[in-house]
Formats: C-alpha cells, structure tokens, sequence
C-alpha cells in the first residue's frame, strides 16, 4: 500500500475547500447579517427609548440631568460612589425644587411636596426601593391574564410573609397594626425606666475615653460603641464588650458596606425581584436568583466579603433573643400545663393576666415585648416578637451611630457652640454627672437645639425617602410646581435637600447655627441663667415630653404643648412671624421620616441622643482632629460622617455638681449599679 502524496494530500484539501468555501461564506454572511440586524434592531429600541424618555414621557419637561432621564444607570452610580449627599445639596441649587434623577423618578425639597407626599393619609407609600431592604425574600409567582387590555400580561407577583419587616413593609393594614402593638412600648413613659441603663453604658464609656488621656480616635467607631452599647443594655440587659474593647470590632464599617449594596440594588426593583427567584427542579430558581444577585452585585462593585474573624453582634443577639424568649415561653407554658395540656394549636391559652410576673426578672425591652407577646399571643405574635427584639438593633445601631457621630462632629468643629453647651448643661448637672432625659427637654434648649441642627445638616438618610404616588388619586395623578406627575411615579425628598432649603430654613441653611432654633428673644439670654420656664424655650424641645405616639395620633400640631400654655396675649406682629417660622421649621423636617411612617424607634432614639450627647460634652472637650471634605465620605442612603478623627479631652473648667463624675477609673468597669452580661462573660 502506497503513502497518499504530500501533493495528493493537498490537492485534496483545495478542493474540499474550493467546494465548501461558498457554503462557508454564505454561512458566516448570513450570521454577520443577523448580528448586524440584531444589533441594529438594538440600538434602535435603545435610541426608541431614549427619545422616549427624553422628549416624550410625561416627566420629560422636568428638569434634570439629561443622563439621569436615560436611565437608572446615572443614580445608582451617585449611589455607588457614595455621592448621595453631594446630590442633595447640589441638585436643587442647579435644578430648582422638582429635578428629575432618573426616568421615572422625582426629588422634590419644598414645603409643598413635603405636605403632598408625607402627610399622613396622603396614600404615597413606599416605592419598590425599598425591596432592597427586605429582611425576608418574598415569594414570587406567575400570573398570566391572557384578556388583558391591550395586550395579555404575564405579571410576576410577589407575596409576603407576615413576619414584622418595619421598615420594608408594603401591606399598610398589617403595618398599621404592627404599629398600634408596639406602640405603647415605644412611648416615652415606657422607655423612661431605662435611663440607668444608659446612664450605666456612659459611666462605663466616659471612664474609657478617659484612658485614652486625648489619644486620637475614630469618632464613627466610638459613636458606633455606645449606640450598640446602649441598645444592648436597654432591649436585653446585655453588653457586646465593645467599651471593655475600646472597639466595635469592625461592625459599623462591614453594616456600612452592607447599605451601599442595598442603595445599588434598591434602585434596580425587577433585578432585586429576580434575586427573589426560588423552586423548580433541581433548585433552578434558586440559581438563577443567585447568580443574578451575584453578577449584579459584581457588575457594580458592591460585593463584599466578610473579613476573617469578623464577629457581627447579631450573632450574639440573635442568640441572647432566641434563648431569652424561648425560657419565658417555657416557662410561661409549664405554667400552663396545670391548666390545659399545651397541644400545638393550643399553645397560648388565655388569659395570661396572672402569669404576667414569671419571666427572667430581668428589667429591660425584651421583657416588655415577651410581656406583650403573652398578653396578645394572636396579634403579636411569637415571630413579631423575635424580629421585633432584633429589630431594635437592627434599625437602631446605624441610625444612633450617625445622629450621635453628627452631633458630636458639628459639635468638635464649632467650639463657641460646644463652650455653650457645656455651659448649659454644666449649670444642671446633678451629682454624680449623670444627665437625667428630663433635664435635657426642659432645661437645655440650647443643647437641644445643637442636636437638632446638627441632625438638621447630617440626617441620617441621605438619598429620597421615596414613595411612589398612589394610583386611585382623582384624574390619575398629581399637580407639584407645575408638572403633572402621574401615577405610579416614584416621588420623594431627600432630606440632605429639604433640610436647606432656604426658605425654611433661612439664608444661612447650609450653616450649622443652633440659634435659630431658639426663639430670638432668648438666644442671646446667657444660658447659665436659671432654668428656662415652660415656654421661653419656644419651638425647641416642645415635644420632648408629648407621650403621642406620632403616627397614631392625628397630624401632631408643632408645638403641641402650647395649649397647655395660657395664650400669650400681647405678640406682636414680629414675635408673631417669628414662631410661626419656628413652627414651620420644627415641623418640615425628614430627620425621623415622614407621613405614616415615621420612625417608630424615634422617643428610644431621643432618649439615647439626648443623654449621651450632653453627658460625653460635659465630661470631655471634644477636638476634631480631622474632619474629611465632602468629597472624602461615602453616603448612601444609610449616610455617616466617616473618617472624622476626634480627640476627648478631659474637662476640668467645668464644675460638676456632687463631685463623683471625676472617680469612675476604668477600674469600676462593669460594677455599675445595673445588672449586665458583658459578652464572653457569661
Ligand atoms: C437617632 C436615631 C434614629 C434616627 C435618626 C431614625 C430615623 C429614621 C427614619 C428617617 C426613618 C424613616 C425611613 C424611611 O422612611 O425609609 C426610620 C424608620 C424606622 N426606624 Fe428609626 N431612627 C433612629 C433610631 C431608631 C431606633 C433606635 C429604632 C428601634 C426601634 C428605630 C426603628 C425604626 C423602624 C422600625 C423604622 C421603619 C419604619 C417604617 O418604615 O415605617 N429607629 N427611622
Ligand atoms: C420634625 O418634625 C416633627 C413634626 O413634623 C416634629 O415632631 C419633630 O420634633 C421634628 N424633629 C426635629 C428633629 O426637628
């Protein structure tokens, strides 16, 4: 047998080729043709839709970024890149009150769009944004309405789960009711008994900052601290061990990471609705959801990974809460079993009147939600009051951090309004330099008011509290500064935005100026005069002892206790003006929400706020070290000043009252008076 020559082996092959080549050809044209048409076809829906949005959709006369009327795209980028704030007090300067930041949505920082969208029955709930909050996927199904008009629809719904999601929550009834439950718990005459708790974590701080003799600190980490620090104390007598560890143990930075994932996806609802995909065979769904979360996530950059060793507290909340609650359950049920034998659906037979006292002993919130859980098992139920006890934490830690690490910021950076506040809270002071919450709302008006207006610049959320306009409105929308805004649109304020605006606030809104706080009449008053009585302190604090759970009460008026005030007779017209910019002030503001959900947590937060803030300045001359530019902080919509470095300086120009602050070394660490179990302790 002969060897093919190396000529045949070619002739062969030219030939093959010669016959395939057309075949080739038309195969590879006909694909170039496809990708070329497909491609085209795609760049003309884009081009479609741009134009669309640009010149044809309703929003198109509003004014904005022409970027931002494209697509989402623009926005989530600010939110990436943290320039939430840098919007809020940019947008509106350039654009006026309504600019539209994305193809189907609208900020607004007036008076008017703040009363439309956030007073109480106004129907503007909240917008798909806050999908990416969720704290339990929904579950999602299909639902095909072939008759639709004009075209049949294939809708993908979402259910979900009753399990007390405050802050995400899209069911208003259920909401309402959650609300009316925790209510009273969250009231200030309810969370009062606390205060030697928190006064406990400060003794235990301050004799901390104190070795620290000046060093220079992250003021973010130490803020971070005492919130967690005093949650852990007030909701279930317990500590995380951060003051021992003069460290939050990298949780406020890792939560933080957390929110600029979740401003991302917030912004993009069908893609966080995809990652909510679960079921079909083989777990697909599952699959899918996930790696659409992941390839989303990876595409902005918002993943992130948990660094070795890190320990988030709510692991050790978690635990302390599910252990807490299933012992009172126990035993609240061996109780029971002399009288009914408990079965399954026969778990909680009432009444529970008696029973009332067994529990843990322990004199903290967790008791008082296991309280109402027992006396309400139907309503609130034993899932509404797990989440509820984490909730605390959840919805408290950052939120405490950033009012507190606001405050003492503005506070580090203004020395003549840290000198009064110190002033004010120094001529007070009881002995022991504890500073009771009453002392603040009544007899601190101007440390009140540096709280306020530091709270004022620096909110705590710094993209729009956004809603979406409710879709049974007469005529199908609404009339705001001349453009008609239709249903369905996401509307909103940001409250960086609203909170400078100059005709609320004055010319000088972008200045930290607690004064204008104060009644005119009094601001110039020496604050070590003798306590101010009921109603010199005009406007400020006014509301400090309003036991009126907000959003259950109708619309509180500004200075509610005025009427308790006989009315003064002879204002003129100028005192006249003067409260009721005052009124409008205090009132038109974001700082705790807006409309029917405000935050429920507001009276825990104040009281925390409102002993801390005043207490660390009378003990320390706080210095701001270092105070990053603008330009130099991530905020998102969770926002914080980051990166000011702080040093607290011992104070010893100020003459405390009783003379014990000065004798907690860091040796009384833990023997204060009220009951704690410091982690790893117990
Ligand atoms: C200084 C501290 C705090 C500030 C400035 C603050 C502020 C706010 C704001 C602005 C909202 C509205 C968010 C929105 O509309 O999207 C809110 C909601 C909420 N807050 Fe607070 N908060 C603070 C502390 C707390 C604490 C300690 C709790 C603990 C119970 C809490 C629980 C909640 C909950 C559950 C919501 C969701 C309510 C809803 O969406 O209807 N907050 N808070
Ligand atoms: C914000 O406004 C509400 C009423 O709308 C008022 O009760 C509250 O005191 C104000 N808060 C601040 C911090 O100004």
């Amino acid at each position: 047998m002969s060897l093919p020559t190396l000529q045949d082996v070619l002739t062969t092959l030219v030939s093959l080729l010669k016959t395939t080549t057309p075949l080739l050809k038309r195969i590879t044209s006909l694909l170039l043709k496809t990708t070329t048409s497909v491609l085209l076809f795609t760049i003309v829906i884009i081009l479609a839709i741009a134009v669309y949005r640009l010149y044809l959709h309703p929003l198109a006369g509003v004014p904005g970024p022409c970027l931002a009327a494209l697509s989402n795209i623009w926005h989530a980028c600010h939110a990436r890149n943290g320039r939430m704030y840098q919007l809020g007090t940019t947008l509106h300067k350039r654009y006026g009150p309504v600019v539209r930041v994305g193809p189907n949505e609208l900020w607004f920082d007036s008076k008017e769009a703040f009363k439309t969208i956030y007073s109480a029955g106004s129907g503007f709930e909240k917008s798909d944004f806050y999908l990416s909050t969720l704290l339990t996927k929904p579950t999602l199904s299909l639902k095909f309405s072939p008759f639709k008009f004009p075209f049949p629809s294939l809708q993908l719904r979402q259910h979900h789960p009753d399990t007390l999601d405050l802050l995400s929550e899209r069911h208003l009834p259920r909401y309402r009711l959650q609300r009316r439950l925790i209510g009273p718990l969250y009231q200030l005459s309810s969370l009062k008994k606390f205060e030697p708790q928190i006064d406990a974590v400060l003794d235990r701080a301050i004799a901390q900052l104190r070795t620290l003799q000046g060093q220079e600190v992250d003021l973010k980490e130490w803020m971070h601290i005492i919130a967690v620090e005093c949650l852990g104390a007030v909701v279930l007598s317990w500590s995380p061990g951060y003051i021992r560890d003069k460290s939050d143990g990298g949780t406020s930075v890792q939560g933080y990471r957390g929110w600029k994932r979740k401003s991302v996806f917030g912004l993009f609802p069908s893609i966080t609705v995809l990652s909510f995909l679960e079921g079909g065979p083989f777990g697909i769904g599952a699959k899918i959801g996930k790696g659409v979360a992941r390839w989303w996530s990876n595409t902005w950059g918002v993943t992130f990974a948990t660094p070795k060793g890190f320990k988030p507290f709510f692991t050790a909340v978690y635990q302390k809460v599910s252990r807490r609650v299933s012992m009172a359950l126990l035993l609240w049920m061996s109780e029971d079993v002399k009288v009914v034998k408990p079965s399954k659906k026969n778990k909680h037979p009432k009444p529970a009147g008696k029973k009332q006292d067994k529990g843990t002993g322990k004199k903290d919130l967790l008791e008082d939600l296991i309280r109402l859980h027992q006396s309400k098992p139907e309503q609130f139920t034993e899932t509404y009051l797990r989440r509820m006890a984490m909730t605390n934490f959840g919805a408290g830690h950052e939120t405490l951090c950033s009012a507190l690490t606001a405050c003492m910021a503005m506070l580090g950076t203004h020395a003549a309004v840290q000198a009064r506040v110190a002033e004010e809270v120094g001529s007070h002071l009881r002995g022991g330099g504890t500073v009771p919450f009453d002392t603040t709302a009544k007899q601190l008006p101007y440390t009140l008011a540096a709280i306020k207006e530091a709270q004022r610049l620096h909110p705590v959320i710094a993209m729009s509290l956004s809603r979406t306009v409710p879709r049974d409105l007469d005529g199908a929308g609404v009339m705001l500064h001349g453009h008609w805004v239709p249903e369905g649109t996401t509307v909103g304020c940001n409250p960086v935005a609203l909170h400078r605006n100059t005709e609320i606030f004055g010319d000088d809104a972008d200045v930290y100026n607690p004064s204008r706080w104060l009644s005119r009449h009094h601001s110039g008053s020496s604050s070590s005069s003798p306590p101010s009585k009921a109603g010199s302190n005009a406007g400020v604090g006014s509301d400090a002892g309003s036991e009126i759970d907000s959003e259950l009460a109708p619309e509180p008026e500004p200075d509610s206790d005025s009427s308790s005030k006989p009315p003064q007779p002879n204002l003129n017209p100028e005192e006249e003006a003067e409260r009721k910019r005052l009124r409008e002030m205090l009132h038109l503001n974001l700082t705790y929400g807006g409309g029917a959900r405000t935050c429920p947590g507001r009276h825990l937060a104040e009281l925390i706020v409102w002993k801390v803030i005043p207490r660390l300045v009378a003990e320390f001359r706080v210095q701001v070290t270092h105070m990053p530019d603008d330009e130099n902080m991530e905020r998102y919509f969770m926002s914080m000043l980051t990166g000011v470095k702080v040093r607290f300086l011992e104070r010893e120009d100020i003459a405390r009252g009783g003379g014990t602050g000065g004798g907690l070394l860091s040796g009384d660490i833990g023997k204060s008076s009220v009951d704690v179990d410091v982690d790893g302790l117990d």
